[in-house]
């Protein structure tokens, strides 16, 4: 059984990440899509938010299951006994980032591989924080996020840059 984690803030999910869902469950037997719960951040949807909008947007992915965690992510990936951690990369702009992490993952865990997915085009210019911003300017996300994670947003607007952060 080939297993992997998909890792991110999910903050909020968007088409691009449930297309590189869908896509990295064409790969592998099943994906652990794991929200980073990071102390850190104040995220802008919290964690219960986040879990509700994914479950609800991978339902009908039968091999994606969604979890949180938190620490590092090589202890998470080799608790659910991954064989591969599954990165989406937009353009050049996210190489640098994404570089570094995938060594780093490699140098303290080398029996899991890091594994990129390109974003497909329709997606690459795509950010959950763009999303926030458009949205919470009265722009419209529609097709760009899951309706969950629309209506949502249209109810968090009047928050948006008030009380909540991202
Ligand atoms: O969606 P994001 O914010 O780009 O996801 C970043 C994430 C969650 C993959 C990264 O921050 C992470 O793996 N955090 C866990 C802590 C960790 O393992 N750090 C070392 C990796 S270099």
């Amino acid at each position: 059984m080939k297993i992997a984690v998909y890792p991110g803030s999910f903050d909020p999910v968007t088409n691009g990440h449930i297309d590189i869902i869908e896509r990295a469950a064409k790969i592998f037997d099943l994906v652990h899509v794991a929200i980073i719960v990071n102390p850190e951040k104040t995220p802008y949807f919290d964690i219960d938010e986040r879990i509700e909008m994914l479950r609800s947007a991978v339902r009908r992915i039968k091999k994606a299951k969604v979890d949180s965690f938190d620490g590092l992510l090589v202890d998470y990936a080799a608790k659910k006994k991954a064989c591969a951690i599954v990165r989406g990369l937009r353009a050049v702009s996210d190489f640098d980032y994404e570089f570094q992490m995938a060594l780093t993952n490699l140098r303290m865990c080398p029996d899991i591989e890091t594994v990129f997915i390109m974003t497909d085009y329709k997606y690459s210019y795509l950010s959950s924080s763009l999303v926030k911003q458009i949205a919470s300017l009265g722009g419209n996300v529609s097709g760009l996020v899951p309706k969950m994670v629309l209506s949502k947003l249209k109810k968090g607007r009047a928050s948006y840059g008030n009380t909540r952060t991202s």
